[in-house]
């Protein structure tokens, strides 16, 4: 497939000192550069890429604004564009202004069915000569091929939401599981992965104001979800204990953005191989992750 995995998150968001508290103080991103003006985007860093997440002040929106998933080069865009194209999607070239604040070669937007609004980019800018340093004492972010880590989208429609990601974006089944949320009632979550990954995207039909439940960054060590654990519990900051998933087996838990937004720090995750055989769970979690008190 031509997605090689998820790249960056845009964020536009009312509470920019809140974000950058929330990104840089607790859970140890780099900021790549103090925004002079608060009302100005804010970058920061995950590793060797000049950046991963970014967030933008708005008075209106709290919300995730964009995905930017990687292609490997430019034969690979035109494919996927032709791909969209052919299925009634509508593409928008990249500008030179896009282009140069996203820092890629060359990039594609268009929406998903329920208007989440998707980049397709290749030749992002990597920064080794400026060391990722984590303001919390993070040792590291898993990234790379597996990429920045993956989110959970919220949609009305989730045959709909799977056809276009499936069939159109190629993204494949990993594994489904049934949320129990009544004696009779059970909600399917399905997790699609690009790569290596047990997940880049999970779809989930469940009513929400945001365009996802949550976004997950996977941590080099378990040290660093334990610190963070108890710095986020210490600051009544956590909305579950710590657990592990059933279907990646990653070892995380929950907090939230000060959008709404839920953060999964994890660490230790199982990744997907040539073996895989799509699988059914019926629970998201094999232990733990339970709710807090901080809601
Ligand atoms: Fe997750």
């Amino acid at each position: 497939m031509a997605i090689k995995n998820l790249g960056y998150l845009g964020f536009s968001v009312k509470d920019m000192v809140a974000w950058r508290q929330c990104l840089s103080g607790n859970f140890g991103l780099m900021e790549v550069a103090a925004a002079k003006d608060p009302h100005e985007t804010t970058l920061f860093r995950m590793d060797c890429r000049a950046w991963r997440i970014a967030i933008h002040h708005s008075p209106e929106e709290d919300d995730l604004a964009y995905v930017g998933y990687e292609v490997g080069n430019a034969q690979d865009l035109a494919t996927m564009a032709e791909q969209n194209r052919q299925a009634g999607v509508v593409i928008t070239q990249g500008d030179a202004v896009l282009i140069q604040q996203r820092g890629v070669v060359d990039m594609i937007s268009f929406s998903d069915p329920f208007g989440l609004t998707i980049e397709l980019y290749y030749g992002a800018t990597d920064v080794f000569d400026q060391p990722f340093v984590s303001s919390t004492g993070i040792s590291g972010f898993l990234t790379g091929n597996q990429g920045m880590g993956h989110i959970v989208r919220c949609v009305p429609d989730a045959a709909k939401a799977l056809d276009f990601y499936t069939q159109v974006m190629g993204f494949k089944m990993s594994d489904i599981v049934d949320l129990t949320l009544g004696p009779d009632m059970k909600l399917p979550l399905y997790f699609l992965h690009c790569n290596e990954r047990q997940h880049t995207l999970a779809i989930a039909a469940i009513p929400s104001p945001k365009k996802i439940h949550h976004f997950m960054l996977e941590a080099l060590s378990m040290d660093d979800v334990g610190f963070a654990y108890d710095r986020l519990s210490a600051a009544n900051l956590t909305t579950t204990t710590l657990g592990k998933h059933t279907n990646d087996h990653m070892f995380s838990f929950y907090s939230r953005t000060p959008s709404g937004i839920e953060l999964e720090f994890g660490w230790g995750a199982r990744i997907i191989d040539v073996n895989w055989s799509v699988t059914r769970h019926n629970n998201v979690s094999i232990w733990g992750h339970k709710p807090t008190n901080n809601d």
